[in-house]
């Protein structure tokens, strides 16, 4: 249910960013069609206002209306100052831009006159147009003139307000994809605690069952005759027991390892009997499956300054994790070697393998590979996440080559200073 609301409150707020996007640029267009209206208005204004003045001039003065020919009225035109009347009224029209003209022949369209800079191909939607009838009714000529950075400044007046719309726009897509992920990064961590506080729920019911179960059988055994017995029951009892309080402190060494409080005591062992030593131990809880385990200590300097307690922590968690992971008999491989001014110690075993995509999570805290909803191996997902931790709180790193079905190898190095 809360998926598909959020799913829903997704879809709804990208649809309003599409369509704020969309208004905007009808806004856009919109502001640019008005000033390209405003602009034509005042050009017309320019242009006609410069014929009428001409014209008047031209009706006050008849002796000057003696060209009825249309280079006599061209040289009319010039004579009239056509350019810098027009230049005033374009300067009067608030029109800063450049332009240039022509004089045309209506009947053939023949160029009598032109400045410079005018084409006579130019967009003929972009041409101002003005007939010179009114000034002599015999000549069918025309005034066209052109703003050659009309458009561009059109666009450059309005430009800082575009970019600051496109910058409002990207920081909403920004915020917006970034609030996007972190609901789905919130809700992914509550479901890996949920799975978590499920996983650690199963690992203490099991014990916990296991020792009432025994000590009952235990309270109804004669103490004189069983002896056996009751070695083999209090035996079951403290293992499981051991079990339990493994899983506590892996959970409170966890709390620690969240809020920086652990400490490292630091002094100066063999790594090689700390490895011998850590495995043996482990060794007491491995019964369900026959482990053949192999060391191959090809490091000839094998003492570091390592926290010998976290140190072998490390080393279980990964022999341990060779071991769970495994179909058969698992076959584990211990390597250890001198490089780059440290030690590197590999833990390899035959296991199921972790695919490539899984990798880069195996570290995180809580993570643990989906198998689907049976977990027929128990965990918690914070083994790697304290070897990870641990390893680079000691200098070093880890790092994992694996193939799906085809074992996993971890590499641990630990520099030497
Ligand atoms: N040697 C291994 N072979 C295959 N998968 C492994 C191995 N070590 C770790 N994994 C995978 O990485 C996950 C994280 O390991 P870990 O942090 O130790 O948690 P846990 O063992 O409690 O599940 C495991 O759940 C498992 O899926
Ligand atoms: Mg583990």
């Amino acid at each position: 249910m809360r998926n598909k609301i959020i799913i829903i409150i997704i879809v709804v707020s990208a649809l309003s960013l599409v369509g704020l996007m969309i208004t905007q640029a009808f806004w856009v267009n919109k502001a640019i069609e008005l000033a390209q209206q405003h602009f034509e208005q005042r050009a017309y204004n320019a242009l006609c206002g410069t014929v009428d003045r001409i014209v008047k001039l031209n009706n006050t003065n008849p002796n000057l209306i003696t060209d009825t020919t249309a280079n006599g009225t061209l040289y009319k035109l010039k004579y009239y100052n056509f350019d810098s009347t027009f230049k005033k009224l374009v300067e009067f029209n608030k029109i800063h831009e450049p332009y240039e003209y022509a004089i045309i022949l209506n009947s053939n369209d023949s160029i009598l006159y032109k400045t410079a800079g005018f084409s006579p191909h130019s967009d003929e939607s972009k041409k101002f147009k003005k007939c010179l009838y009114d000034l002599n009714p015999k000549v069918s000529a025309r005034i066209e003139v052109i703003f050659p950075t009309f458009s561009r400044s059109i666009i450059c007046g309005i430009w800082n307000w575009l970019i600051l719309s496109v910058i409002f726009l990207i920081i909403i897509i920004l915020s917006f994809t970034y609030i996007i992920f972190s609901v789905f990064r919130h809700k992914k961590l509550s479901e890996i605690k949920s799975d978590f506080i499920n996983n650690m729920t199963h690992e203490l019911k099991t014990p916990i069952s296991t020792i009432a179960i025994t000590s009952e059988i235990l309270m109804k055994v004669d103490p004189s005759k069983n002896t056996d017995k009751i070695y083999k029951y209090a035996r079951i009892i403290h293992e499981e027991n051991r079990r339990m309080q493994l899983q506590i402190e892996q959970v409170l060494r966890m709390a620690q390892l969240d809020k920086n409080e652990y400490e490292l005591n630091r002094e100066e062992v063999d790594l090689h009997e700390l490895i011998q030593n850590a495995i043996e131990n482990l060794f007491v809880d491995f019964q369900q499956k026959k482990v053949s385990l192999h060391y191959h200590f090809e490091a000839t300097r094998s003492t570091a300054m390592v926290d010998p307690l976290h140190f072998s922590n490390i080393i279980k968690n990964l022999v341990d994790n060779s071991y769970k992971y495994s179909k058969g008999d698992p076959k584990i491989d211990i390597y250890t070697v001198n490089i780059d001014g440290g030690i590197q110690i590999s833990v390899v075993d035959n296991g199921i393998g972790i695919a490539p995509e899984n990798q880069k999570y195996i570290f995180d805290k809580f993570y643990r590979v989906p198998t689907g909803n049976v977990h027929d191996v128990k965990g918690t997902g914070i083994g790697l996440y304290y070897v990870k931790i641990m390893t680079e709180a000691h200098g070093g790193h880890i790092s994992v080559k694996s193939e799906q079905g085809k074992g996993a190898r971890f590499d641990i190095f630990i520099p030497f200073q």
